[in-house]
């Protein structure tokens, strides 16, 4: 009788210890398909109002070491903060319209009066390293879906109350919010301008 206590014991508490490794199965791809569907990837608004964010493919989930893949979808009204990132940012326009506000030039203190552009359903446009913007759905009928591709991940973004903040002042916000549930880091990123 006493072994088969023990034996229960033990199986309890090794399955305690494996059912307190904190959510293991959100932070790895270990154990999914190589061939995976989107729809079924895990998507959160990570506190941004309007916001849909998967990562498609990227550097805490996926190990990847050069790029980064989300798929963003942005409810009319709703835009990202202005910000910059010392990476490189391709935007493929799945769905939808609306607005690319991007600094005139990075060369002065402050990203000033921003240049809008127009985006619309299967255009693209990139966004230099380190150029401040924002990407608002400007269009108020209709969801904007993007395909975001960044360089050097996991993202360090640098956000900017307005476009007349100091490019010194903008916060850093690292990891970033998708990043944060599963990215340990030691010390922050030396990626000022
Ligand atoms: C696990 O994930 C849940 C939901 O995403 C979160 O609320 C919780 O804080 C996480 N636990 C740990 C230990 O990270
Ligand atoms: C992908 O997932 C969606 C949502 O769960 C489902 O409707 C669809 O049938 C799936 N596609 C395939 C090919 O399994
Ligand atoms: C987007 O552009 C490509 C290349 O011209 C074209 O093949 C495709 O049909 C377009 N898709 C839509 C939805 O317009």
């Amino acid at each position: 009788m006493a072994w088969q206590l023990h034996f229960f014991h033990f199986l309890f508490l090794i399955l305690l210890t494996f059912s307190a490794t904190p959510n293991a199965s959100q932070c790895s791809i270990k154990g999914l398909p190589l061939v995976r569907n989107i729809s079924q990837l895990p998507q959160d608004n990570y506190g941004i109002q309007g916001l849909s964010h998967i990562t498609v493919a990227g550097a805490v989930l996926h190990g990847m070491k050069e790029v980064e893949v989300w798929l963003q979808t942005f409810s009319p009204g709703s835009r990202t903060p202005i910000h910059r990132h010392s990476c490189e940012e391709v935007f493929i326009v799945l769905k939808g319209s609306g607005t690319l506000y991007l600094a005139s030039s990075s060369d002065g203190k402050y990203p000033g009066n921003p240049l809008e552009h127009s985006i619309f359903s299967n255009s693209t446009f990139h966004i230099a390293v380190n150029d401040a913007h924002q990407v608002w759905n400007t269009n108020e009928h209709e969801d904007l879906q993007v395909l975001v591709i960044i360089s050097r991940p996991p993202i360090k973004v640098f956000i900017y109350d307005d476009w007349f903040m100091p490019h010194i002042a903008a916060k850093l916000k690292f990891p970033f919010l998708w990043d944060e549930q599963c990215l340990q880091v030691q010390a922050p990123p030396k990626d000022e301008l």
